[in-house]
């Protein structure tokens, strides 16, 4: 198949590209030239900006596209732009997008009120009635934050009637590359043989589904390759959510540390660790509907893709870090405080029942 990637160059595109280079397909990347990755050879790129997508169309005729992969649409206006381009030029556009469009993300983050939604969630689920959840963040209207609103992309892509759609909502992704850096908090720690890691009672029992890069980056050439995929939207990430006491243990076990994960409440934790998110909200993914339809499976073990995580962010640390969050010496206070070290079963959630949790052994 000819395959067109807008982006495709980035933390989770540069997979998708490599996967389907090796499937045999003809990629071609667009994208503005900032942002370089170890593509194979067979890639072309054509060099543009987004913004101005239309002015590339014969180029984009040229390579006639089966179907167009869209890794970044952000705004309702970069999807807009997308489907028109396309329409009479490529056979379908596939559309990344994000679980941040679940009502149960918007009460998580505190965007919007109400009680749990039923998890795990299907693609079925409740959407955000509010739109634009970053848009408090954005310093102007030009910043990418005040339009961002992928429920807005989802919508321009699945209701063309002349180019047929598919829509990915991503997971919190992980992985070599991670311009997020999801695991540091933690590694640091370990790193630095810290004997305590500690954790808010609401986060330690707090569900979260995640996915390895490279496994998103096969369920996203699966959708583009598979034509079952037309008109569809899909949850990728891995099947289990795993809690995020749960996860920190998993990171232990990855490195061998040796220390103790300790859950306390809220209002003893040190200042630089508060998350403003309400945790009785988990954004745990159903996942099935991708893996029935379209026989998607991880190829790579979570234990796996830890130790690969592990070994890129030992490789390449951080060029800063900002200091105030390894308060050491207050989470060393914090922790003496904590006098009553026992949470109760209902709190903790199934078999994490103690507030302490060795690193090591607890697996
Ligand atoms: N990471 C996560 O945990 C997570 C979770 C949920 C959803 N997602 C979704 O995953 C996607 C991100 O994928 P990714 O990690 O591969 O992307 P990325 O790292 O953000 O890379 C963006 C790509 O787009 C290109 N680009 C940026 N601005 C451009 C412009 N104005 N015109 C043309 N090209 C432009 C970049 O190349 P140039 O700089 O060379 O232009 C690069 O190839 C997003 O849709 C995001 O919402 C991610």
């Amino acid at each position: 198949m000819h395959i067109l990637i807008i982006g495709g160059t980035g933390f989770i595109g540069s997979w998708v590209v490599r996967q389907l280079i090796g499937d045999g397909h003809v990629v071609a990347v667009f994208h503005r030239g900032h942002t370089t990755a170890d593509l194979p050879p067979a890639v072309s790129h054509i060099d543009g900006d987004r913004n101005n997508l239309s002015a590339f169309a014969s180029g984009f005729t040229q390579f006639a596209p089966d179907v167009v992969l869209d890794m970044f649409p952000y705004t309702e206006r970069d999807a807009a732009l997308v489907m028109q381009t396309f329409r009479g030029v490529a056979g379908r556009v596939v559309a990344v997008s994000s679980m941040d469009v679940y009502r149960a993300y918007g009460r998580f983050s505190r965007f919007e009120e109400g009680p749990p939604d039923l998890q795990p969630f299907t693609e079925e689920a409740p959407l955000r009635s509010k739109l634009y959840p970053y848009r408090a963040s954005a310093q102007q209207p030009s910043d990418l934050a005040y339009n961002y609103e992928k429920i807005l992309v989802e919508k321009e892509v699945m209701s063309d009637t002349e180019l047929p759609g598919t829509v990915l909502r991503l997971p919190q992704v992980y992985g070599p590359g991670d311009p997020q850096r999801r695991l540091f908090e933690f590694l640091k720690r370990m790193s630095d043989a810290r004997p305590i890691i500690l954790l808010e009672e609401g986060r330690a029992q707090w569900r979260w589904t995640r996915g390895y890069v490279e496994n998103v980056a096969a369920a996203i050439a699966l959708a583009v390759t598979n034509d079952r995929a037309t008109g569809h939207t899909y949850n990728v990430g891995e099947k289990e959510a795993f809690t995020e006491l749960e996860w920190v243990e998993r990171i232990g076990k990855t490195v061998s540390w040796t220390g103790t994960i300790k859950v306390i409440p809220r209002f003893m934790l040190p200042a630089h660790l508060v998350l403003p998110y309400d945790w009785a909200h988990h954004l745990a993914g159903d996942t099935s509907r991708i893996r029935r339809d379209l026989a998607y499976e991880e190829s790579v073990s979570v234990e796996e893709a830890l130790r690969r995580t592990v070994a890129w962010e030992r490789a390449q640390p951080p060029k800063q870090i900002e200091p105030s969050h390894f308060d050491y010496a207050a989470e060393d206070s914090a922790c003496a405080k904590s006098q009553d070290n026992r949470i109760t079963g209902a709190n903790a959630g199934g078999r994490h029942s103690a507030s302490q949790h060795s690193g090591q052994t607890d697996k």
